[in-house]
This record gives C-alpha cells, sequence and structure tokens, in this order.
C-alpha cells in the first residue's frame, strides 16, 4: 500500500520552505511597522461560529467546511477563514476593553476549505490576515488596504491591481436586496437550484453563484452602487480620499461583493495581472465588517481587515519571473580524509556551532571529491579540510572558498580565525 498527500494539500519541501520565510519575514516586518500585534486562534473552532458570521447560504459554510462532530457530540469545523475566529477571540477575550483601540492583530496559519483542486486553489491554504477591531475611521480602512499593497510590493511584484467596492450599511444593503428580488423573481426558474434558495435567504449570494456566471440575468441586475444611502456615499468618498492621499491606486468595480456574509462598507480585492498567472486572479480580499462582534454576542466594534494565501503570492511571484534570492546555506563545512580526521572533525563542527557558525560535514563515509561538492552545493564560505597530519600537528586546513586562499590553522586558534573570515 502506498500513501499520497491527500487531494487539493501540498508538502512543502526544504526546496521551497525557504521562500516561504522569506515570506513570512516580510509579513512580520510589514506587521511590526504597522503595529499589527499577531494572534494564534485553533484551528477549530464550533461550527456555528461560522455559519453565523460567514454566512449560512455561503459556498463556504453549504459546501466546502470540514465539519465533524467530536467524541462530546458537538459540530467542530476546521477553520475556513480566520476573521470570525479572531472576532471571536476578541469578544470573548473582552480586546474591546484593551487602552489601545483599535485592536489590531494578525494571524498566520492554514485554513481548510473542499474546493476543487486547480493552481492557485487548495484545499489547504495557509492564510495571513490582519484585522482592526473597534475602530470606524475611514482612514483604518486605507491603512489596511496599505498595509496589503506594501507586503507585496516588499515582496517584488510589480503586477498588480487594487480593485475597490462599497457595499454600503445595512439600510443601503437592504434597499439593494429588494432591487434584486424583484429583478430575479420573474425569471428564477432559469436559474440553479442554489439560486432558487438564495433568492429568498440572501439574494445577493447570487452574484458569485459559480453555475450561472454567464447568464444574461447576472449582467443586468441592479448594481449596489446604485444603492448606497447617503452616509455610506460618505464613507466611501472618505475611503478613497485616504487612499488617494497616500498615492495608492485602484479600479471601482461595483460587481465585487465578496464570498462572505459579514461585509459592509469597504471591500477590496488585489489582483495578479500577470499573462503568467493562471485563471484565479485574486492574490486577497477583505473589506469592513461592523457589526460582526455583535452578530457573535459581543459590544458594537466595527472592524476591517484582509487575507492572503502565501501560496498564491508565490504563484505570483513565479508568474512575473521573480524569485527571492537565498543565500548561503553554511558557513563551514568539513572535509575529512580518515576516521581518525572524523573523530576530530566532528568535535570541530560541534565547537563551531557553539560558537553560532553555521557548519556540517558529512556523515556518508564519502571521498574528498564528493565531500568538496557537498560544500560547493551548500554554498559554504570557507571549507576545513582534516587529513592524517593535520590530526597529528593539532591544525586544520582553512580554505576560503571567496578568496580562493589555503592557509594553516592552529586548532586553539580556529574559531577566532574562522570569525575574522566571515566578517
Ligand atoms: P477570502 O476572500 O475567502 O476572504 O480569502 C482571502 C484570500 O485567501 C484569497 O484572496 C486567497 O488569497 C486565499 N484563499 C482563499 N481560498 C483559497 C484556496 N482554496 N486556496 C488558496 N488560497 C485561498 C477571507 O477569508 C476573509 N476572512 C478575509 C478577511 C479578513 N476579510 C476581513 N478580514
Amino acid at each position: 500500500m502506498s500513501f499520497k498527500v491527500p487531494r487539493g494539500t501540498q508538502d512543502i519541501l526544504p526546496s521551497e520552505s525557504w521562500k516561504w520565510q522569506q515570506v513570512e519575514s516580510i509579513l512580520r516586518e510589514v506587521c511590526e511597522i504597522y503595529r499589527y500585534k499577531e494572534i494564534r486562534t485553533p484551528i477549530f473552532e464550533q461550527t456555528e461560529l461560522f455559519q453565523r458570521t460567514v454566512g449560512d447560504t455561503t459556498d463556504i459554510v453549504t459546501k466546502e467546511m470540514y465539519t465533524f462532530m467530536d467524541r462530546g457530540n458537538r459540530s467542530m469545523t476546521l477553520r475556513p477563514e480566520g476573521t470570525a475566529p479572531v472576532v471571536r477571540s476578541f469578544v470573548e477575550n473582552k480586546m474591546f476593553g484593551y487602552p489601545d483601540q483599535p485592536v489590531k492583530l494578525y494571524y498566520q496559519g492554514p485554513m481548510f476549505r473542499y474546493e476543487r483542486q486547480q493552481a492557485g486553489r487548495y484545499r489547504q491554504f495557509v492564510q495571513f490576515g490582519v484585522e482592526a477591531i473597534g475602530s470606524a475611521d475611514p482612514a483604518i480602512d486605507a491603512e489596511v488596504i496599505s498595509l496589503a499593497m506594501e507586503v507585496y510590493k516588499r515582496a517584488g511584484l510589480k503586477d498588480i491591481k487594487l480593485v475597490l467596492n462599497s457595499l454600503g450599511d445595512a439600510e443601503s444593503r437592504n434597499a439593494h436586496r429588494e432591487a434584486l428580488v424583484a429583478h430575479f423573481t420573474p425569471s428564477i426558474g432559469e436559474l440553479c437550484k442554489d439560486c432558487q434558495s438564495r433568492l429568498e435567504k440572501n439574494p445577493l449570494r447570487i452574484l458569485d453563484c459559480k453555475v450561472d456566471r454567464e447568464h444574461p440575468l447576472m449582467a443586468t441586475a441592479p448594481s449596489l452602487t446604485d444603492y448606497l444611502n447617503e452616509e455610506s456615499k460618505v464613507y466611501f468618498d472618505q475611503v478613497k480620499n485616504y487612499l488617494a492621499a497616500i498615492d495608492i491606486v485602484y479600479e471601482l468595480d461595483p460587481n465585487l461583493v465578496r464570498g462572505l456574509d459579514y461585509y459592509n462598507h469597504t471591500a477590496f480585492e488585489i489582483m495578479s495581472t500577470s499573462d503568467g498567472f493562471g485563471a484565479i486572479t485574486t492574490l486577497c480580499g477583505g473589506g469592513r465588517y461592523n457589526g460582526l462582534a455583535e452578530e457573535i454576542g459581543g459590544p458594537s466594534a466595527p472592524g476591517i481587515g484582509y487575507a492572503m494565501s502565501i501560496e498564491r503570492l508565490l504563484l505570483a511571484l513565479e508568474a512575473e519571473g521573480k524569485s527571492f534570492k537565498q543565500g548561503p546555506e553554511l558557513d563551514v563545512y568539513i572535509v575529512t580524509l580518515d576516521e581518525a580526521a572524523h573523530r576530530k572533525g566532528f568535535n570541530v563542527l560541534n565547537e563551531l556551532r557553539s560558537a553560532g557558525v553555521r557548519a556540517d560535514m558529512d556523515y556518508m563515509d564519502r571521498k574528498m571529491k564528493a565531500q568538496m561538492k557537498s560544500a560547493d552545493r551548500f554554498n559554504a564560505k570557507i571549507v576545513i579540510i582534516i587529513g592524517e597530519d593535520e590530526v597529528n600537528e593539532q591544525v586544520v586546513q582553512l580554505k576560503n572558498m571567496t578568496e580562493g586562499t589555503q592557509e594553516k590553522v592552529e586548532d586553539a586558534n580556529l574559531i577566532a580565525k574562522i570569525k575574522e573570515q566571515m566578517e
């Protein structure tokens, strides 16, 4: 019997994981610059948390959740996204009482959605996201968008565009909802079963139906933009002004509705415009979710956030033909020529490591030539060579690979010498 990685998941092998680490360090740096602090929530939550917040007519909740009964007969779900868990934690831990509001949080970790696998779409993917909870200042909407753009900029992506929309407040959405019902009701029979049930429960979701995407009724559907009330328009204008003030360019897209129910006011996505990128061009998405904290039993705490998958960022880099630079893996590689040399080499190795030097040696009893090749592959700056003479004389040969020099160094002076050469 042989085993395979489950469909829609992937192993991140050492040849790739260093790139993930590079992205992760960019993310941490940007979060520090913007003063977002890390939060870690569990991988699974009560199923109802997602039903109530993401919405029980959304694709995520109806088709994509990994839900199971635990041994105590409680329905649990592997988190399909990070916002609901973070807001749950905000409420549960009474973060609304923290002296510094809004509370600015970031998270990173695996999310799970039972989706059809394709390039850029996985069943387990790693999302990085931020949530700023507690403020309804339009400037913070611009801050979150600016943070998202900054991440891509630092990663080196150029072919991206920001798409923006406003979903308005509850009053605007209700007016739009009524218009949608009036628009779709006469011909609802032409749409799929899911859409038919969405008509009553949540007609906005009809607009992101994957089955009926091309139906003519979609193109002529009333646009939310036309139903924004004055307050929502003013709010949206302020967000746009803040973005313009910091030179963030955007496109308006009245059809950007997002696939989760908790949004209102600002909604945005950043897309890849690179030719090399596959069918899915969205790199990240986010928006405002005033009312979400109340929905799960908390006080009023307006919030905004966004999330991106690291997988799609790496794919976008590849599509643009960019890659991170991988620095040398090792400072020192030790080559040994016989058994006594191997024993001495092992001691030297441990001394080097204790001194904080990145070092390794051969454990496969290979010939000198093969060991030198490894040193080369690891890009070691220094190679230490130990043979019979070196053991007897209590010295080593120290070869500086960048300068092409070789010298004999006494054991007692080795660490100092290596440190000197590494400067
Ligand atoms: P979302 O649009 O469902 O929003 O997902 C956000 C991002 O997660 C996507 O733009 C994409 O980068 C990544 N993503 C989603 N599904 C997959 C998948 N199957 N495979 C690979 N990547 C995927 C949310 O999740 C919201 N919680 C975002 C948010 C945070 N809104 C406010 N705060």
